[in-house]
């Protein structure tokens, strides 16, 4: 593992206008740093404030951090609490229950408005239902639904029951599904006939249907399925029930669950380094309080906000800024079913105007398509809408590149607005390094300082700290509230991939390389350091795309995927296959490589697809065995091959893999 990278020297610094910094909560440069002393000085003392600020307990803890089973570590464990009560319940009888919690947009533009307490009631009414299916405490449910509130509500009726969701994302293919359906044990399905995205109509019912003929399903019970078009699915009599069916004469009155601190609230399957994704299991109490304070302090929120974040439920993302952290917080938040390219690429600009949205959450790669789009078409330039409600403008998923921030920044912030670059992981529950909108004078394509209590260092392969502008691994010393528990299923793979036993066994290893700047200490983030691969901000692993091309047996002999630049994606998949026959050209390899692009889309799901596809005879592999794959790396991006080859066994194929089909 090394992750040397040559420093990108940036001496643009944008300060938190003045206004800004008087209004935040976290007003100015001192406040965050004694907020950082705090918590160094009394680390526990700390985090228990906060936990006692931000939560509601059913049953206070004594205990703040349990570390006696390290890395396995506990976190206010004898504190009992409900995830969907911190989010509904307590908002009853404030002035929050009868604002607007969610504003929907449809993918054909409908608006429909939910209030908190219509949010409450439609939740109890949910989890009623799911209790009448057997659906008990520490049950496991798939979530596989189209961005929705209906998605939202089935993840809070979870919550509220105790029972443990695993969404999946609506891209994923049956065969994903099926995987996750079995690793999971989950007794049952949440999903809907159909899925709107973009004018289409995309099945979501027959591809459950589907990964449940794969078989091997044997804890799942029954499928639940919401209607979302008036168009008929199957429906497999006494497994299938639609949302009318089990909804029809349940009482919206439901007691949530009190659930211990540990307990797990969702799982989350991602992409890691060997073939297989991983469960990664999140607590409850830990995980909420850094929902309801991230949502505070990064993106500063107040009750006259309108928060948007773009992310599907699908991700992370998706969890703690739309699922829980908003309605901790108590805010109003813009669900949008739809993509941003359609009806055109003016969508999320035009979205803004109209819902007045205050605070933007999207990804980098969104915005670099919508410059694009800008550029080559000016109807679809942000200024041709009003973004005057904009106040805090936030970037996630993948590093931003300093001239999609400046874009940002100019066309869409009015120059006014801060940027938070915010870096977390699936793996840390939410932000862990992020400017703060109302203290951090920021730098284009730095997530600057980790929050207070957050101990991030930067570390050699041994866990010695290296000095700022040397590039190493990111690590976190000290543990957070809301880390991933474990991997479910396989706690030593959780060890393992986490903590490794060369730095100690209980530092953090996030899997990204990161410099931090000469002058300011800020950190920028070089990248995975191991075999995942960032594609839209999506991730993926190398070997998993691997597995899923051999697979096609038939055709393929072997295969090695590598990740390469991509002005669009970040990062696009480049795949070099060795066929069991002789190697294809011309048309016939496009032909093939065609093929094996579909067979991946239908073994992990569609953004898995490899942009690049060569053939080889054979790959560049030293005498010993090893594919080269620092070679195939280069030969991806096009680079002339300055790598001694003399130990390959085969250079001959180097000309071969560099040709395109
Ligand atoms: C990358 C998404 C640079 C990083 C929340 C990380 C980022 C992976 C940033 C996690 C950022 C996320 N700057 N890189 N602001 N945010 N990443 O689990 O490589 O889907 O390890 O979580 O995305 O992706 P995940």
């Amino acid at each position: 593992m090394s992750a040397i990278e040559s420093v990108l020297v940036e001496n643009r610094v944008f300060p938190p206008q003045e206004a800004a910094v008087k209004a935040a909560r976290i007003s100015g440069m001192a406040a965050y740093e004694a907020l950082c002393r705090q918590a160094e000085q009394d680390f526990q003392g700390f985090w228990a404030q906060q936990a006692r600020d931000n939560v509601v307990w059913t049953r206070p803890f004594s205990r703040t951090l349990d570390e006696s089973n390290a890395p396995f570590y506990k976190w206010f464990d004898d504190g009992e609490l409900n995830a969907s009560a911190n989010c509904l319940d307590k908002h009853v009888g404030t002035p929050v229950e009868n604002e607007t919690a969610i504003v929907f947009e449809a993918d054909d533009g409908t608006v429909t408005r939910v209030t908190y307490k219509e949010l409450l009631a439609r939740v109890g009414q949910f989890a009623n239902a799911l209790k009448a299916q057997g659906i008990r405490k520490g049950d496991r449910v798939i979530i596989y639904m189209p961005m929705t509130v209906e998605g939202v509500v089935a993840m809070q009726a979870c919550a509220r029951i105790g029972a443990t969701h695993s969404v999946v994302f609506g891209g994923f293919s049956a065969k994903a599904l099926n995987e996750r359906i079995i690793d999971a044990g989950a007794v049952a399905v949440i999903t809907a006939n159909f899925q709107m995205r973009g004018g289409k109509e995309l099945p979501l019912k027959a591809i459950v249907d589907d990964a449940i003929a794969m078989g091997g399903c044997t804890t799942l019970r029954t499928v639940l399925v919401y209607m979302r078009t008036p168009t008929a699915c199957n429906m497999a009599a006494g497994r299938d029930k639609t949302f009318d069916e089990v909804l029809k004469g349940q009482s919206a009155e439901c007691t949530p669950v009190s659930v211990g601190a540990e307990h797990p609230l969702f799982i989350l399957y991602t992409s890691g380094s060997t073939g297989k994704p991983k469960g990664v299991q999140h607590s409850t109490g830990g995980y909420l309080l850094w929902a309801k304070l991230t949502m505070d302090w990064t993106f500063d929120i107040q009750p006259k906000d309108v928060f948007w974040c773009t992310a599907d439920i699908g991700w992370i993302t998706g969890h703690t800024y739309v699922a829980y952290g908003p309605l901790a917080a108590g805010a109003t938040q813009v669900i949008f079913e739809g993509i941003p390219t359609w009806p055109d690429a003016g969508r999320f600009w035009q979205m803004i105007q109209k819902h007045k949205v205050t605070v933007f959450y999207t990804a980098p790669t969104a915005i670099r398509s919508l410059i694009k789009a800008a550029e080559t078409d000016a109807k679809v330039h942000p200024r041709n809408w009003d973004l005057s409600s904009l106040r805090i403008l936030g970037s996630v998923g993948e590093p931003i590149n300093p001239e999609a921030w400046m874009w940002y920044h100019k066309n869409v912030g009015g120059e006014r607005c801060p940027i938070v670059d915010t870096f977390w992981q699936t793996e840390t529950g939410g932000h862990v390094i992020t400017p703060l909108p109302g203290a951090t004078p920021t730098v284009p394509g730095s997530c600057t300082l980790p929050l207070p209590g957050i101990m991030a260092a930067i570390v050699d392969e041994t866990g010695k700290d290296l000095p700022n502008g040397a590039g190493g691994m990111l690590v976190i010393k000290r543990p957070w509230p809301s880390m991933i528990r474990t991997i479910w299923g396989d706690p030593e793979r959780f060890k393992k991939s986490y903590f490794p036993e060369e730095m100690g066994g209980r530092t953090y290893l996030a899997g990204d390389g990161a410099v931090r700047s000469s002058d300011r200490g800020y950190f920028r983030i070089t990248g995975r350091i191991d075999d995942v691969l960032n594609v839209s901000g999506h991730r993926l692993g190398t070997m998993e795309i691997e597995s899923a091309l051999v697979s096609k047996t038939d055709l393929v002999a072997e295969a090695a995927v590598v990740g390469r630049p991509d002005d669009l994606t970040g990062e696009a998949v480049c795949a070099f296959v060795v066929l069991k026959r002789p190697r294809p050209v011309g048309e016939e390899a496009k032909k093939i490589a065609n093929e094996l692009r579909n067979w991946v889309a239908k073994e992990i799901g569609p953004i898995a697809k490899p942009k690049d596809i060569r053939f080889g005879d054979n790959l560049p592999k030293t005498r010993s065995g090893k594919i080269m794959r620092r070679l195939l790396r280069s030969i991806a991006k096009g680079e002339a091959i300055t790598q001694d080859t003399s130990t390959l066994e085969n250079p001959a194929i180097l000309e071969q893999l560099a040709e395109k089909n």
